[in-house]
């Protein structure tokens, strides 16, 4: 039977969601909830017009007691951020949703994954309201920022970005941190690559870090990415494809984070850390020690 997937806000991102998830063909039921039941039923009205344009899938708006029957809930609601806001300003306005959220979904026995801002605080939010496994509470995390780093190494080394294997670790956010050691285009090191000056690292970095800040300034919102991204995962975990993908989960030391798990029919698993070199690894532990304080702020 194919999977039954439930998306949980129908805004800018939670309709981009349903949408790359139609056309990737991964549901077989796709149920949406809006606390706007008029904006759910009407999204899922608009979705299903297109059927004959995408594999089988049934869509529907649906109650929110519904989504426990679902196979993967995606949580997208919440609300974007202003021109030049930091995703850590939207903790405190979707922390509460997202613990609600978590709290109403306790024992469900899916997938959770949280897309909402600031996506790894809201990660470990979602995780402990719920009290699901940490392997099934998984957030977007730096997988967008890897795309956006990978699509930008692309364009300026002439190559495809299925090439490039280069990956962005810890917030998704201002703290992120791309892993250049690690860095590889085919066999070859980034660094190593004809022509790829040491300088260019921060340059880059800094483009991927003020991707989303350029798009809001524009659009208002991001939305088609992040539909792409979480659309990846789902078809990821419904395929039990066991990727490594940089997502966020709650790690050990109890923050959540990217980096690179396993994923598949179970969840992200964790593996062993990627070669970081000195920078990388200070740089992963500051925003290890943010991401942290975030979330303690809301206790206070
Ligand atoms: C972005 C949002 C999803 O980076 O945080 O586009």
């Amino acid at each position: 039977m194919k999977a039954r997937i439930g998306i949980i806000g129908t805004g800018w991102v939670g309709t981009s969601v349903a949408f790359s998830t139609l056309q990737a063909g991964h549901a077989g039921e796709l149920w949406l909830y809006d606390q706007r039941s008029a904006v759910a039923e009407g999204e899922a009205m608009d979705l299903a017009d297109g059927a004959a344009f995408y594999p089988r899938c049934r869509v529907q708006a649906v109650p929110l007691e519904k989504m426990r029957e679902a196979d993967i809930v995606v949580l997208a609601a919440g609300r974007n951020g202003r021109p030049d806001e930091t995703r850590l300003a939207l903790l405190r306005d979707n922390a509460r949703i997202a613990a609600g959220l978590g709290r109403a979904l306790q024992g469900f026995g899916g997938i959770l994954i949280v897309v909402t801002n600031p996506v790894d605080v809201l990660t470990r939010v979602v995780q402990a309201a719920s009290g699901l496994p940490l392997e099934r509470v998984i957030g977007t995390g730096t997988l967008l920022d890897t795309a956006r780093l990978r699509e930008r190494l692309a364009v300026r080394l002439g190559v495809a970005p299925q090439s490039v294997h280069a990956q962005v670790v810890g917030e998704h956010g201002d703290s992120s941190v791309p892993l250049w050691a690690g860095a590889r285009v085919g066999g070859v090191a980034l660094r190593d690559w004809p022509g790829w000056q040491a300088g260019e690292e921060a340059t880059m970095a800094q483009a991927v870090r003020r991707a989303a800040y350029e798009v809001i300034q524009r659009k208002g919102a991001t939305n088609h990415a992040i539909g792409l991204v979480t659309a990846k995962l789902i078809g990821c975990i419904v395929n039990d494809e066991r990727q490594l993908l940089p997502v966020s989960r709650v790690q050990d030391n109890g923050v959540a984070l990217s980096l690179p798990a396993l994923v598949g029919a179970s969840g992200a698993h964790q593996i062993t850390a990627p070669a970081m070199d000195r920078a990388e690894r200070e740089a992963l532990v500051a925003s290890s020690e943010l991401l942290d304080r975030a979330f303690r702020s809301l206790s206070e």
